[in-house]
């Protein structure tokens, strides 16, 4: 339970008494930040975090930023499944239908009461804009009404962040390769809050290539854990697929190269009549994304000197990838550091975690926060 409470002047945002905690001080020193917080130690920070940039509605009560309380998930796969894929109009209402209830749930199950929360942390960048709004206004009004900061948080930071809920013992530097439905991204955290990419994909997420390959063949929405699943009995030298590689830009990936070729075996395929084996190409799929995703975080850790490297994102959760990470990692002495499966794909645990850091470093939100669809990771937030 929190022993202060963070007050906001929304109408001013000028330095007051305003007081929140910095658990990780040891002494209890006041510390002021440029949004005009005092932070202030000993005591415990309860954020209540929102995510919602894509078809997951996730609500999470994190405890100074790495004890999970309660991390609810309402996922619309099966809504957006016959489509094939998200239907962002879709998300949106879902989203607005179930967020209210979702949060409700969320206090509840964390055991605290709605007077317990320090700060909002919410989504706002990058995603569906329809589904982020939900979150951000919804994190808003929440705010508003507890007189509590706003906390704006990059999605992909919150990817990040997923590793240190996992790894209580992880810090910064280290490297990390975000692999999700919309991004596919190489980074050097350098700090909680201070990011830079080195590489990214110049197409297509990793996620995307799954999920489409998956969809033709036959395999449903989201794909990538079926396709996981198909390729356990495959063999991944069947297909010969691409791996491209850019030249002058060692860390920057292309994935829909790949998934042309994969769909033009399918289409091919099906054309001559003849069966495919699937599992192999399923295989073959998995080795080829690996192939793209594990030698660049290799090469960019011993030119950048970096012994620790994380991978983050719903594409961390395939089997392929985690193992080959693992070996090349063990090869190399370096300490790997992979979230379990449920920190993987989106939720709001993580939102809660990055924007315990966010807050730390002062980062903080007026009413006028808005959505963003496309973000860079490596970019502050600052006020419109
Ligand atoms: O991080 P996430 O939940 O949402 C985004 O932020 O995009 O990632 C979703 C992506 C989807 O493309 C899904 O197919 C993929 O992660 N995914 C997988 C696996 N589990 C989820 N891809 C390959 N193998 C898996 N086991």
């Amino acid at each position: 339970m929190a022993e202060t409470t963070a007050v906001l002047n929304w109408a001013h945002r000028a330095p007051c008494s305003k007081t929140i905690h910095d658990p990780s001080a040891k002494s209890p020193t006041k510390i002021k930040s440029h949004t005009g917080f005092a932070l202030v130690t000993g005591a415990k920070m309860i954020i209540l975090a929102i995510e919602t940039s894509c078809d997951e509605t996730a609500v999470a009560v994190m405890r100074n930023g790495r004890e999970q309380l309660s991390s609810e998930l309402f996922s619309q796969a099966d809504m957006h499944a016959m489509y094939g894929g998200v239907v962002p109009e879709i998300a949106s209402r879902n989203h607005t239908a179930v967020i209210g209830k979702l949060s409700e749930l969320a206090v509840k199950n964390a055991g605290i009461e709605l007077k317990d929360i320090d700060a909002v942390a919410v989504t706002y960048a990058p995603g569906l804009i329809g589904a982020l709004l939900v979150g951000v206004n919804f994190a808003k009004g929440l705010a508003f009404s507890l007189g509590v900061p706003l906390i704006p948080v990059h999605h992909i930071r919150g990817h990040i962040a997923a590793n240190y809920i996992a790894y209580p013992e992880l810090e910064p530097p280290f490297l990390c390769t975000i692999v999700s439905g919309g991004n596919s991204l190489i980074a050097d955290v350098r700090g909680y809050t201070d990011i830079r990419i080195l590489g990214r994909s110049r197409d297509d997420a990793a996620g995307e290539c799954f999920d489409k390959s998956a969809r033709v063949l036959g395999l449903g929405y989201p794909g990538g854990p079926a396709l996981d699943k198909l390729a356990q009995s495959g063999d991944d030298s069947l297909f010969n697929l691409p791996r491209p590689v850019i030249d002058g830009f060692p860390y920057d990936m292309s994935f829909s190269g790949l998934k042309t070729a994969v769909v033009n075996i399918v289409h091919n395929a099906e054309q001559k009549g003849e069966t495919l084996d699937t599992a192999s190409l399923a295989a073959s799929i998995a080795r080829a994304v690996s192939d793209i995703l594990v030698p660049r975080i290799m090469t960019a850790a011993g030119e950048l000197g970096y012994s620790k490297i994380a991978i983050a994102g719903g594409v961390a959760a395939n089997s392929r990838i985690r193992a080959d990470f693992l070996k090349a990692a063990e090869e190399a002495g370096h300490t790997l550091f992979i979230p379990p499966l449920k920190l993987c794909g989106d939720n709001a645990a993580m939102i809660g975690c990055q924007g315990f850091y966010e807050h730390l470093a002062g980062v903080s939100a007026g009413m006028d926060l808005n959505a963003y669809a496309t973000l860079d990771a490596d970019a502050e937030y600052t006020e419109k």
